[in-house]
């Protein structure tokens, strides 16, 4: 119920504000507080993004939450705390640093928490609640969404390190999935803002396979879609902190793909072009992609480079993406 949201609401406040104190205040917190700081990450930022430490404690929060009046099993239903079959509260955080994760309105509605060694899982977040749906969020929106207005452009991240870095170094306009495949909820959201969006997930295979399926879902809604790549198997995160944002803006942002060129390289791999048969199935693939796009100068563009490529008349693949399209409705 509404009173019952409230409380799940308020608890995320509170506790927000909690871990960032014990982040600068604690022994403990103060480790995390220096990995932060060693990730790059600078104590504006820190506050910023109110990031924190959670106790390697099993009722720190309880205790925390119990003082403050809140009912434990309303902070189960909010994902803060888990109970066993005796009816047991405990913290569901533990010595973990501590991302918020704010709604549109700037409000935390749930955690993701960070392992500060190589423990597994690498990120825990707060479980689907009331409050929280991770299909809806988008991370960082709330601060982001002034600067996607205006730079008529949102670049799309996989991880909370990639955007936070990004907005640290002169890129703000960045959104993050949190490691989910990006929604159609979440791509209308960001049409309403701008038609331009740039997927730079990472360069691993689960980073081209989500951005394969960022790229079509955004084209699909009308989006112009680029795709970005980051050289040498860092990350986003890994290349803003190695050679700043500008460097990141000039060699990844701007030299992004268009979407089809971006499947052409996508669906090249599948085959060996110096056969026949592959060849053709490939050719047949990527006019499956040209003949999605809206444009007839954009279809045409492509086309022209098949032809080129490929030694077929313009004629004969215009015909083809004729007969694509009337099938495709
Ligand atoms: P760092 O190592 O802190 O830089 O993380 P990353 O953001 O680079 O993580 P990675 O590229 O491995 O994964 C991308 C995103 O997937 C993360 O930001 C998380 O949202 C999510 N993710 C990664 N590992 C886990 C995990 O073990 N559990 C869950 N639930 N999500 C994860
Ligand atoms: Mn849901
Ligand atoms: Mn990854
Ligand atoms: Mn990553
Ligand atoms: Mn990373």
């Amino acid at each position: 119920d509404n009173q019952e949201s409230q409380a799940m609401l308020e608890a995320h406040q509170w506790l927000t504000k909690l871990y960032h104190h014990l982040l600068k205040n604690s022994k403990d917190g103060r480790k995390a507080y220096e990995y932060l700081l060693d990730r790059g990450f600078t104590e504006e930022t820190i506050q910023k993004y109110q990031l924190g430490y959670s106790p390697d404690d099993k009722d720190f929060v309880v205790t925390f939450l119990e003082k403050k009046g809140f009912h434990p099993q309303t902070m189960v239903k909010a994902g803060l705390l888990s109970v066993n079959d005796q009816g047991n509260y405990a913290d569901r955080f533990r010595g973990r640093v501590m991302f918020p994760l704010r709604n549109h309105l700037g409000k935390t509605v749930a955690f993701a928490g960070r392992a500060l060694g190589d423990q597994q899982p690498k990120y825990l977040n707060s479980p689907e609640t009331e409050l929280f749906h991770k299909g809806r969020l988008l991370y960082n929106f709330d601060l982001a969404r002034s600067s996607i207005r205006k730079e008529k452009t949102v670049v799309l991240f996989e991880g909370f390190g990639d955007v936070i870095s990004a907005a640290q170094s002169g890129i703000p306009y960045a959104v993050g999935t949190m490691g989910t495949s990006l929604s159609s909820t979440q791509a209308n959201l960001l049409k309403k803002y701008t038609d331009q969006i740039i997927v730079c997930y990472d360069g691993d295979r689960a980073g081209i396979e989500a951005a394969v399926k960022a790229a079509r879902l955004t084209k699909s809604i009308g989006c112009q879609t680029f795709v970005a790549r980051v050289p040498d198997g860092l990350d986003p995160d890994d290349f803003i902190q190695r050679h700043g944002g500008d460097r990141f803006k000039k060699e990844v942002l701007d030299t992004s793909d268009t979407y089809i060129s971006f499947m052409m390289s996508y669906l090249r791999r599948d085959y060996n072009l110096q056969v026949e048969g592959d060849r053709i199935a490939y050719i047949e693939k990527v006019l499956q992609e040209i003949a999605t796009l809206d444009r007839a100068v954009e279809r045409e563009h492509y086309l022209n480079e098949m032809s080129s490529e490929f030694q077929l008349s313009l004629e004969t693949l215009k015909e083809e993406i004729s007969q694509i399209r009337s099938q495709q409705g």
